[in-house]
Parts: C-alpha cells; structure tokens; sequence
C-alpha cells in the first residue's frame, strides 16, 4: 500500500515537471531547454531510490522557481543586457565571470560606461585574491554578472520599494542596508536578507583618481597638520554643495524644505557655528530667482584644502548618496555626516563616533556645539586620527581591489541563492557571440 501510493505520488510529480518544463520552454523559447535533463549531472547524483526523492524534491523546488517571475526577471534582464548590440538603455551591463577572468562582449566593451572602473577592480582583485566559486553551483557557462552602472540603485528607502527585486551590482545601497554585520560580508555566507537586492560595488570614483595617483588621498593632506592643526582651526562646521536633492524622495518638496536647503538655514540662525552654503545653482533650480532669501544662502566656493581650516566639516547626500564622504575623512578635520539615504560599499566598515559624528537635520545645532566644545578635544582629535587611519588603510588600489572581489562573492551568493539551479545552461554560450576576457 505505502509503496503503490509513493509510485502514484512519483507519477504525479511527473506529471507536474512535464507541466512546468513545457511552461518554461514556452516562456524561455527553445534556446533555454535542457535544464530538466541535465538535472542529475548538475546535482552530481544517481538516480537510485534515495537519491531520486532528493533529485525530485530539488526538481520540484527548481520548477518552482522556474515558473516565479522574480527569477526569470533576473535571467531575462541579463540575457537582454548581454545580447543588446546599442548600448543598454536602463544602464545595466552583463558580464561573465570564469576561472577568475572577466568577459564581456567584444561588441559592447565601449559601452560599459563606469562599469568598467568595476571591471578593472576585479581585474587587479582576482589576481590578488582568487576565488573559488561554492560547491555545487552549476554556473557551467561562468557566472553571470549583472551590474547597474548608473546613479540609481532601484530601491526607494521611503516605500521600502525594490524596482527590481533580482540581485545587481549598484554604486550605492540603502544606509538601512548597512547593519554592521554586513561589513564581514567576504565568503559566501550572506546573502541578503533586506528589503533590498542591490548589492554594492567599491566607488569608482576612488578607482578612478587612484588609477591617475596612487597617493592621491594621503598625499592630499599630507602637510595638513603644520598648515591647519587642530589648535589653529575655526571653530566652526562648513559645507559647500550645489542644490542637488533626491528627486525620488524628495522632488515633491519645495527649495526651502529640500534636506541641502535646510543644512542652509540652520547655518543662517547660527552663523557662529556653521558656515553653509550653495555654492551653485543646479538642475530644477539652475534659474531661481535670487530673492533675499536666497541671496543670503549662496556663498563663495571653499576648496577641500581650505575647509581644513574648519574643525568640522558637513557632509550631506545630493542626488543619490555622498560620493566624497570617503574622501573627507582623509582630511584632519572632524566629519559630521547627515544621516544618508544612500552610502558607498568601500564606507560601510565606518562606525558613528568613532570615524564620524553622526547628525540629522534637526539636531545638527547641538551635534556641532559638542564638537566645539572644548572639554571634547581629546575625543574629537581622536576621531579625526582614527578616520585618517580608515583613509590609510582603505583608500588604496590593493583594498579597493580586494573588497570588489568580496563585494562579487556576496553577489554571487545571491544570484545562486536566487535563481540556484534554474540557470538555463548553455545560454551565455550562445549568447555570448564575441565574448572576450574584459581588457577596458
Ligand atoms: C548582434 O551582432 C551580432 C554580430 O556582431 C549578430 O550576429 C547578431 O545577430 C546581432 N543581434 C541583434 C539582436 O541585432
Ligand atoms: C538617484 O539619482 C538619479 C539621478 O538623480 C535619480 O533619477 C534617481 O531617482 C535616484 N535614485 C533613487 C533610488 O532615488
Ligand atoms: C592626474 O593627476 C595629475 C596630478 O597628480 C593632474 O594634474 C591631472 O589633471 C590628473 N588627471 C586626471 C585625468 O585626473
Ligand atoms: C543627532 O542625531 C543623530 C542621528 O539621528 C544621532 O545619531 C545623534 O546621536 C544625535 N546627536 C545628538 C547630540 O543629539
């Protein structure tokens, strides 16, 4: 009896792959067949009794996800991007991973746009750090690589909204994303768990002025101490920026209630404790009207080597997230950051109160009182020491190289727990034309 009922139980999950096999061929086309097949081989398993529950329970789960949109989501935006001879539209770039080398279409290098700065990271990274792909991952072809190379990462940390819901490389994620255990992110071991896919690459821009100076950061401040000690230095807080704002979150919003805007005017009711300003005119609000108001909230430009002359220094999201942040904390000033939307992988081993002094917009009167505040020197000083030892240890070409390598183990962690065994195989074979080893 038990037995007849486990063969008829057998037979209906038969029936239940035929169905799912025939939908996937339907939605895939006929490029995509052959992962059913192939099933055992990829598993490494026999079909003997025990091993076949097993098979067919993974099968199942397989189906499962075959027949999910999200995961087919995932294969089609990389397919597409992959064999797309314009440049993609929606600024995303594929690229497959294989035996610790990048490749990427010969037809599409030129187009990689900043991706390439990640390309070359990895480059330099895989031949520092080599890795080995997880045990049973069927990623026969090579890994694909999805990366989103543009300014916007697709989740919105107001609606907790991910506009793609797959995994992607992005130059920025949600700060809500950055709990500090995600800082140990090397190995396969964490996926994501957030509301959020995208995953974060190491800046490019970083990449980009370390590739012209290697020293560029420290070098920068090197002599900054003799020129502006800290028993020299104003005290004062100062900021210079344009009117950028976030237009996802905040375009609904008029000039005077933009976050910028109002970093603006607690500078105007304390003159004596932050000079901020608006330095340009930009965007939506490149043609403003220059009333009084306004007049008072532009101010002269203040070169990074003379906001050193300041014990603070203001750092605030723009469009997207604060790609100087990094770099501010090489000055031998304190940094206070505005709680971020958005903030850079190569940020996220920073800790509040040790590297930075964390601010919103409605304590940052306070926030700068205690900074200035005599009695907290020592621990202002050491602030500033412990964030140029961050700057020393991290801005550099081995360390940005070998976290794009960590920031890929994550990535690849999550694809394979996202789309798992339902990578059609074959596919980047037959898709991948002209694929060469990514030299940009
Ligand atoms: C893309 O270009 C390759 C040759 O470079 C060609 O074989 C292929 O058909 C093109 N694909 C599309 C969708 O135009
Ligand atoms: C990031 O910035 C771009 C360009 O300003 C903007 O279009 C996009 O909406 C922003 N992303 C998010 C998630 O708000
Ligand atoms: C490279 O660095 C030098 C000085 O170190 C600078 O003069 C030059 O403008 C930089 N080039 C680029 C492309 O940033
Ligand atoms: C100011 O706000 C930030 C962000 O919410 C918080 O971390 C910090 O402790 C606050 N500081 C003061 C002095 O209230």
């Amino acid at each position: 009896m038990a037995v007849s009922s486990g063969k008829e139980a057998r037979i209906h999950i038969y029936f239940f792959l035929l169905l799912m096999y025939t939908i996937s061929i339907m939605e895939f086309g006929m490029h995509f067949i052959s992962p059913f097949a192939d099933m055992s081989v990829l598993l490494g398993t026999r079909p003997t009794t025990t091993n076949m529950r097993h098979t067919l329970n993974e099968e199942i789960e397989f189906s499962r996800k075959m027949a999910s949109g999200r995961n087919n989501e995932f294969i089609m935006k990389f397919t597409e991007t992959l064999s797309n001879n314009q440049t993609s539209e929606n600024n995303f770039a594929s690229l497959v991973l294989k035996d610790n080398k990048i490749y990427c279409r010969k037809s599409q290098m030129k187009a990689l746009s900043r991706g390439k700065y990640f390309v070359q990271m990895l480059r330099q990274g895989l031949m520092q750090n080599p890795i080995r792909t997880p045990d049973g991952t069927p990623w026969i072809d090579g890994i694909p690589i999805l990366i989103k190379h543009d300014d916007s990462n697709g989740c919105y940390p107001a609606t907790h909204i991910d506009k793609y819901g797959f995994p992607r490389l992005t130059w920025s994620v949600p700060s809500d994303m950055t709990g500090h255990d995600e800082s140990a992110l090397s190995s396969f071991s964490s996926p994501p768990t957030s509301w959020c896919s995208a995953i974060g690459m190491p800046s490019y821009k970083i990449w980009r002025d370390l590739k012209n100076d290697t020293n560029k950061f420290l070098s920068s401040t090197m002599n900054s101490d003799n020129v502006t000690p800290w028993s020299a230095k104003l005290s004062k807080a100062v900021w210079r920026g344009s009117t950028t704002y976030n237009n996802g979150m905040y375009g609904h919003l008029p000039f005077l209630e933009l976050p910028r805007s109002r970093l603006v005017k607690s500078s105007m009711e304390r003159p004596d404790l932050i000079d901020a300003g608006f330095h340009k005119l930009v965007g939506k609000f490149d043609k403003l009207q220059i009333d009084d108001t306004i007049g008072k909230m532009m101010k002269e430009v203040v070169p990074l080597k003379e906001m050193m002359r300041y014990k603070a220094i203001i750092d605030i999201d723009g469009n997207n997230w604060s790609a100087r942040f990094p770099s501010l904390l090489c000055t031998n000033s304190v940094i206070i950051k505005i709680t971020p939307d958005f903030v850079e992988h190569t940020t996220d081993t920073l800790q509040p109160n040790i590297h930075f002094i964390p601010s919103s917009l409605d304590n940052l009167t306070a926030v700068v009182e205690n900074v200035m505040d005599g009695d907290n020197d020592e621990e202002m000083k050491n602030i500033v020491s412990n964030a140029y030892w961050w700057c020393h240890s991290t801005m550099r070409k081995e360390s940005i190289a070998k976290r794009a390598v960590e920031s890929l183990e994550k990535y690849i962690a999550a694809i394979d727990q996202h789309v798992g065994k339902g990578w059609p195989r074959g596919l980047v074979q037959k898709l991948g034309d002209d694929l060469v080893e990514c030299s940009v």
